[in-house]
């Protein structure tokens, strides 16, 4: 159900790593398969490299028994027509310039809700050893130009883990995250003491500042989580879109936390 590109053409980026073996695999504007994820623990198991790409993550994919589909459902497809029709005025795309703005159903664009721009999932686990592991899926911005690669497949930024101090990973506005390093800047903080909701909203306010350190007011839409060695977790995001909540699944059951929107 993730949206596509530009050209309507679902690509997915997806990460993971260990933290007991540091090992991790990623894989990034892979095509047809639905399960990138399962994709990048093979990169991870199954080769020394840590990320593929494009046709290579498919070839690599295929040659491990993954069937290729089509990833663009019905719905996305709809939302795709909608926004190339509204993406501007002055091109083809559209009713005619004779017909535009009319009062009948010829000279309308298509109607519809407008759609969510991101589409990401992080997982992070702590197992009764304490060790940690984690991973990050997308299919990325919406209507993003063909090729464009988020912060998910790239270690340290969409997802980071150190079997010593926690795991941590971001969703939302990937070029954000991709500049700051923000899931391994997370990390680090846990490691100087910081818990897991402080270092969230430490990797917030590092953000923000480096726009106001260039007299730019702009504030990006993140969202990052993490969690430490000893299971403790906190997660925290840009105020635009309400609150941070994560769910959070112990030994108890499942649970909803709210963490903290700040920026
Ligand atoms: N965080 C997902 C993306 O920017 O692609």
């Amino acid at each position: 159900g993730g949206l596509p590109n530009a050209d309507g053409v679902v690509q997915l980026d997806a990460s993971c790593m260990d933290g007991k073996t540091y090992n991790a695999g990623a894989v990034a504007g892979l095509e047809n398969i639905k399960t990138p994820a399962s994709v990048a623990r093979l990169v991870m198991e199954r080769t020394d490299h840590v990320m593929l790409v494009g046709r290579g993550a498919l070839e690599f994919a295929r040659s491990f028994g993954f069937e290729e589909e089509n990833l663009l459902t019905e719905r996305a497809r709809q939302a795709w027509l909608r926004w190339r029709e509204r993406l501007s005025d002055s091109d083809d795309w559209g009713p005619p310039d004779h017909l535009r703005g009319g009062d009948g159903d010829s000279g309308r664009l298509l109607e519809g809700p407008e759609e969510f721009h991101y589409g990401t999932t992080n997982v992070l686990a702590v197992d009764g050893n304490g060790d940690i592991s984690g991973i990050t899926t997308t299919s990325g911005l919406s209507w993003k130009i063909p090729g464009r690669i988020g912060d998910s497949p790239i270690i340290g930024a969409g997802l980071y883990v150190d079997n010593s101090v926690g795991a941590a990973g971001a969703t939302g506005r990937g070029e954000d995250v991709i500049k700051s390093c923000a899931s391994y800047f997370i990390v680090m903080r846990m490691r100087e003491g910081r818990t897991p909701q402080q270092a969230c909203e430490d990797a917030i306010d590092m953000i923000v500042d480096r726009y106001r350190a260039i007299g730019n007011d702009f504030v990006p839409g993140e969202k990052f989580v993490a969690i430490n060695k000893a299971g403790d977790y906190g997660c925290a995001r840009m105020p635009s879109g309400g609150n941070a909540s994560i769910t959070v699944r112990h030994g108890g059951g499942l649970e909803t936390y709210e963490g903290s929107s700040r920026g």
